[in-house]
């Protein structure tokens, strides 16, 4: 059968197996062509199918030559109208290529907030991996959380905190400019958004993992954190997920204090905005990220996930370029957060109307495009849309 992309809203109901496989091999030749690093060299990666995990998992095996590990919850092929997630044959095709060159690749498909889960990558670490890590990215984008130790199931919410929050949305199926009303969080939505994208269970992940021995002299686990400019903040730093973020760095600072004897470091990495699966359906997001590709295109510095997670690895994390706030927090996103490039964005948006936005007054195909990519449609290099389900079927993360 023809595969061919399926959208609602902002949501792709659809995938090319083989566009992936190309995706995740373009990012590959992408770390390939930057030369070698010396980085971490046992790894794990919570959130590993797609965008910034997929991205840390491809820096460090393809720069740096690691053996990874890598946690998702993605599903696999049903029948022909239900192929599976992108992730899924994300974790495939990389476990494909890093196996050819000779490197462990780990799939572990399930809940990463689980109990069994933990217990189950520690058992394979302790006895296939060379029992410990020297590196855990947290990389997890989830709508739910279950906490084991109560039971209680909680779900994230991208609302803003206070006040109600109006703006202009872009729908990518109907490629519309809309105006959108967000309500504000609830107490027990922002309670949930903490608990599941806080950095508790990253918390209670490295709690176990040291417990068992599982980690390296000098370990070093970061997660993922977003700031952004003025513009985005009612929606996203002031809002739920922003307060979640707050937490997190809380947690990363107890996390220092738990891997201080091992010479341990925890980081919080705020990071560029990029499109992902996670960040198109973000509440007027979409808009900002029209506007700042065009500004940082103009400027050189536009990146994609995989850019942005090299750049951090080889030149921070490994490299001596690494540049952190008063927080201490880690900054790549400093590109994106410039005045220069700030200024230009503002004006941009200012001017951006129903009738323009896809124009080449902003950068629309692109954002689209990097979309599309997400599940496999229109990759460069791809020319696979036919597939056969009992072969998709046949393959194993
Ligand atoms: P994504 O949606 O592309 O990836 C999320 C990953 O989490 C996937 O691998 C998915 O399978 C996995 N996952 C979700 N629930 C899971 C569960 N219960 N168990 C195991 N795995 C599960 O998300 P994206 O955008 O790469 O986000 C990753 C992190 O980066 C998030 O913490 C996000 O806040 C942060 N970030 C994202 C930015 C962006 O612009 N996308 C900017 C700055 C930070």
């Amino acid at each position: 059968m023809k595969v061919e992309m399926k959208l609602k809203g902002n949501v792709a109901r659809a995938v090319n197996p083989y566009g992936c496989k190309q995706e995740v091999l373009n990012q590959i030749n992408y770390v390939k062509e930057q030369g070698a690093y010396d980085g971490a060299k046992k790894v794990l990666v919570l959130g590993a199918s797609s965008s910034y995990g997929l991205a840390s998992r491809i820096t460090a095996a393809f720069g740096s030559q690691a053996d990874t590990i890598g946690v998702s919850f993605e599903r696999g092929p049903k029948d022909e109208t239900m192929l599976g997630t992108a992730g899924w044959y994300n974790n495939i095709f990389f476990r494909e290529f890093a196996e050819k060159e000779g490197l462990i690749a780990k799939n572990f498909i399930g809940d990463a907030f689980s109990l069994e889960m933990k217990e189950q990558v520690i058992s394979y670490i302790k006895e296939s991996f060379g029992g410990k890590i020297d590196l855990l990215v947290y990389s997890l984008a989830a709508p739910k959380r279950t906490d084991y130790k109560t039971g209680v199931t909680y779900s994230s919410a991208l609302k803003p905190v206070g006040q109600s929050v109006t703006g202009e949305n872009i729908n990518l199926e109907k490629e519309e400019l809309f105006t959108q009303v967000v309500e504000a969080a609830t107490e027990e939505e922002i309670e949930g958004t903490v608990k599941v994208m806080g950095g508790e269970d990253w918390e209670w992940w490295i709690e176990l993992l040291k417990e068992a021995g599982c980690l390296a002299d000098g370990f070093k686990t970061l997660l993922y954190s977003y700031i952004g400019p003025d513009v985005t903040h009612a929606f996203y730093h002031d809002g739920s997920l922003g307060v979640a973020k707050e937490q997190a760095e809380e947690s990363s600072k107890r996390i220092n204090e738990t891997i201080k004897d091992i010479n341990g470091q925890s980081l919080i990495c705020v990071s560029k905005a990029v499109t992902t699966k996670a960040s198109v359906v973000i509440p007027i997001l979409p808009k900002y990220l029209i506007c700042l590709y065009k500004v940082m295109l103009e400027e050189n510095t536009h990146e994609t996930p995989i850019m942005h997670k090299d750049r951090v690895f080889r030149t921070m994390l490994y490299g001596n370029e690494a540049n952190y706030d008063e927080r201490g927090r880690l900054r790549p996103d400093s590109w994106e957060l410039s005045d220069a490039t700030q200024e230009k964005v503002n004006e941009l948006m200012s001017k951006l109307t129903a009738d323009n936005f896809k124009t080449d007054l902003t950068a629309y195909s692109l954002f689209k495009k990097e979309f599309l990519n997400l599940n496999g449609f229109e990759v460069e290099g791809n020319t696979i849309d036919e597939v056969n389900v009992e072969e998709l079927k046949a393959m194993k993360p």
